[in-house]
């Protein structure tokens, strides 16, 4: 045995040993989207892009392709929310988009959320995603669908499938990013009939 084996091992007393710091409150507002959440709202997004096969874009979204986006959402009436935190700081987001372009679709809807790295797993995409459910069933939507790679995104099944989402049908190999090929779970869910009457508009 060495010499030092023999000596005790020193202990800081209690008061001078470092407290680590307490954990800050995870807080947060879910309101809707306004143009000026648009560069938060694309950085959050194009970390995904280019990181990640959770999304099938493989090129950046830029400014422009955002306030078009927002501009859209905005003349169809549809849930396009945030989440911020006390300072302002935009969290994550949380839209639908109209799930196919034929009329008879219009109370069907595609549902996208994505957090920013240091906001996901607090329950944040559960909060943002029921926030949006209950905005898309004021609107009177009827049905809302969600399309989620087959590889990385176990986080996002898991989270529709803990709101009432059912698995319906994937497709194999119909997309490839990085390399590699990749397929599409599909999820809806039947919202429930609103309260007040309205229609989202389109068109
Ligand atoms: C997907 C995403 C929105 C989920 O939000 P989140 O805040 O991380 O999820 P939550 O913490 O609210 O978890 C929701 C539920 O799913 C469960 N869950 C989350 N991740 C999970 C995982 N990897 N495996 C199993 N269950 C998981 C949680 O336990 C939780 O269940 P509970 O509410 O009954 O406790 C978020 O992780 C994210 O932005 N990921 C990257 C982008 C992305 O994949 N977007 C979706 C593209 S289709």
């Amino acid at each position: 045995m060495l010499e030092e084996e023999y000596e005790r091992k020193r202990v800081l007393p209690f008061h001078l040993r470092r407290v680590p710091a307490a954990e800050p409150d995870f807080a947060y507002e879910i309101r809707p989207a306004r143009e000026k959440d648009l560069p938060d709202i694309r950085e959050i997004y194009n970390y995904y892009v280019t990181n990640s096969v959770v999304t099938f874009d493989e090129k950046v979204w830029s400014h422009r392709k955002w306030r078009e986006k927002f501009a859209h959402l905005r003349k169809l009436d549809l849930p396009f929310l945030v989440a911020q935190s006390p300072t302002g700081q935009i969290l994550g987001y949380a839209l639908v988009a109209p799930w196919a372009g034929k009329t008879a679709y219009r109370y069907t809807v595609e549902d996208s959320i994505y957090l920013g790295q240091a906001a996901a797993g607090k329950g944040l995409g559960r909060a943002l995603l029921e926030a949006l459910i209950e905005a898309c069933e004021q609107k009177g939507i009827r049905e809302m669908v969600a399309v989620i790679s087959d590889r990385g995104a176990d986080a996002s099944v898991a989270l529709h499938r803990k709101l009432g989402f059912v698995e319906v049908g994937r497709m194999g190999r119909v997309g490839f990013k990085f390399g590699r090929w990749l397929g599409t779970i599909y999820l809806q869910k039947s919202l429930s009939t609103p309260k007040k009457k309205g229609l989202f508009r389109r068109g």
